[in-house]
């Protein structure tokens, strides 16, 4: 019996983190208190409280509420990535929702500009290299989902490379998507989509023939159809696998059951990620740990998936050498 590895000193990427899902309930709390604001709803001491992925998203938009200038949104990323540089993660890409920012009443320019500012002190303290990837929200409807691609498209800060879509995946039908993406696309943005957790394979399918995106958010359930990851392999699409999240919404019952193994040997390109850490218990490298415990992955093998991530990832190519350089 070979000593579980330990993977601190993995270098690591994070391609899928929802940033305002990443605020923890101190965090949180601190602002709730800035704001005189009541968060009892949602967290019980030091942790999130819901019970169902209806009621996670009435969580992250509570949370997301108390964050309401640009020095707030500096805060939140400048702590979400300095921990996770802790855990030698060397590049993140963040979802950033323009819808919930308007909510908070913060106007583009201060969100994008407060998240710019944690980025780059966390890029001064630590070297993390950072990207942001715009959402619409997916169960706000067709119309707010081309308008943040439009507003993507429209390139409103330099670090925004990508357009994607998260929300519930099983609101509407993926094609009503399709001239958002097609917007996204043309302007030049790399192209994400959530699919295949909450929704079955034919959600997979449909995001790959309406939308054509590089990567795929999850997409963990094509393992329920092998024609399907023949082609998500055989067309080189990305999966952002968060194992941590699929576990607490109960889309599989135990890492032993969960597919990333699975996909990884039928030649599926695959990364790993903590999508919205604290309300998953979970964080990139605690992901790198599980899977290397659950599957015993050594060192090599680890690198090969932040590899597989930073060559996926929306950077330019002199960023992109910089960083494989990180992992000679
Ligand atoms: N899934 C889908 N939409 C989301 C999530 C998530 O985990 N977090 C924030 N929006
Ligand atoms: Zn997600």
């Amino acid at each position: 019996m070979t000593e579980p590895l330990d993977t601190t000193a993995i270098r690591k990427a994070e391609l899928h983190c929802h940033i305002e899902g990443a605020a923890s309930p101190s965090l949180v709390k601190a602002q709730a208190r800035k704001y005189d604001a009541d968060v009892s709803g949602f967290i019980s001491g030091d942790t999130y409280v819901w019970s169902d992925f209806t009621e996670f998203l009435t969580a992250y938009d509570g949370a997301a509420s108390l964050f309401r200038t640009e020095e707030d949104y500096a805060l939140l990323a400048r702590t979400y990535l300095e921990e996770i540089a802790a855990e030698n993660a060397i590049y993140a890409e963040i979802f950033v929702s323009p819808d919930h920012a308007v909510a908070a009443g913060l106007s583009n320019a201060a969100y994008f500009g407060g998240l710019a500012e944690g980025i780059a002190q966390a890029k001064a303290s630590s070297g993390i290299e950072c990207r942001m990837i715009i959402v619409g929200i997916r169960h706000l409807g067709a119309e707010k989902v081309e308008a943040a691609a439009r507003l993507a498209a429209a390139r409103p800060h330099p670090l925004i490379t990508g357009f994607g879509m998260a929300g519930e995946e099983r609101f509407g039908q993926v094609a009503d998507f399709a001239r958002a993406f097609d917007i996204a696309r043309d302007a030049g943005l790399g192209i994400t989509i959530h699919a295949g957790e909450l929704a079955g394979p034919e959600s997979v399918r449909a995001a790959l023939d309406h939308v054509r995106p590089s990567r795929l958010g999850h997409g963990v359930r094509a393992i329920e159809d092998t024609a399907l990851v023949q082609r998500i392999a055989d067309e080189g699409v990305v999966l952002e696998v968060c194992p941590g999240s699929n576990l607490a919404l109960n889309v599989f019952p135990d890492i032993s059951s969960h597919p990333f193994d699975r996909l990884r040997r039928a030649g599926v390109k695959v990364t790993l990620s903590s999508d919205d850490p604290p309300h998953f218990a979970s964080s990139v490298g605690r992901e790198y740990q599980m899977a290397a415990d659950a599957w015993g992955y050594d060192a090599p093998e680890l690198t090969e998936i932040t590899r597989t991530a930073i060559e996926a990832a929306f950077v330019d190519a002199q960023t992109r050498a910089n960083l494989l350089g990180q992992l000679d």
